[in-house]
């Protein structure tokens, strides 16, 4: 596990987008598994820099979201299709045929949509960079900690800390949806390499029971100790009880 603690936020995107940028330059078919949440706004703003600069090209690559609410339609403003388009697709010359994002349909076909999104992964040589924010109790994607956590990808029921922590970019708590569609440890795990990002105060205990060399599926980015090439940026703040 490579852990690089940097002063603040700013730090963190920039070394992000570094990484991300570097997979890129290094194979320009690469295949993104992408975040969202504030985490990560600041690392697309900078690759979408890079790209107005002409020092990355998205032609090629190839992109798979983690995780989407169920019951919002993708052009509603918090649903994370309509994010990923605001912070990154918008912006740079990605092919819209090689974006995936799970779906955020609740009827009969979801299971069917979600084993198809796997198949995917799969045809597309499964995920070179991974890149993932981590929850205020320890979630990837939307695996939230439970006794036993699911390889593929699958619906959930979001925890209570998770729908309080995501209230603040609803009008109110209510309008947060309760379930949604998440990759699985499975293709996370499967990622020839992964960046975990984290900022901020309130990061610091999931952080600290995390990496502290302990593995719990009821912290599910502990399980990611046990990967082989993954690379944690996090801030001075959200290191700070390491
Ligand atoms: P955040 O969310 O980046 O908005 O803090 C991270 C997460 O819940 O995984």
């Amino acid at each position: 596990m490579d852990l690089q603690v940097v002063g603040d936020y700013r730090e963190m995107s920039e070394l992000g987008a570094k990484i991300v940028s570097e997979t890129i330059q290094e194979k320009k078919n690469a295949v993104l598994g992408l975040a969202t949440g504030s985490t990560p706004e600041g690392m697309y703003a900078r690759l979408v820099e890079k790209y107005r600069r002409g020092d990355l090209d998205f032609k090629s690559v190839v992109t798979f979201n983690l995780d989407e609410y169920v019951g919002l339609a993708p052009d509603h403003p918090q649903s994370y299709h309509y994010y990923m388009k605001r912070n990154l697709f918008d912006h740079v010359n990605l092919d819209p045929v090689n974006i995936s994002i799970p779906t955020s349909s609740s009827d009969e076909t979801l299971e069917e949509a979600c084993r198809q999104f796997d198949k995917k992964i799969e045809h597309a040589g499964g995920i070179d960079l991974q890149v993932l924010g981590i929850g205020v109790n320890g979630h990837i994607g939307f695996n939230e900690p439970a006794p036993y956590l699911k390889t593929a990808t699958h619906l959930v029921e979001l925890a209570e800390e998770t729908i309080e922590a995501n209230s603040r970019f609803f009008q109110s708590k209510e309008e947060v949806p309760r379930k949604a569609v998440t990759m699985g440890l499975g293709s996370m795990m499967a990622a020839d390499k992964i960046l975990l990002l984290a900022n901020g105060k309130n990061k610091a205990p999931a952080v600290r029971d995390s990496f502290s060399g302990l593995v719990s599926t009821e912290t599910p980015a502990s399980l990611l100790q046990l990967h082989r090439k993954v690379t944690i940026v996090i801030d001075r703040e959200a290191a700070s009880l390491l």
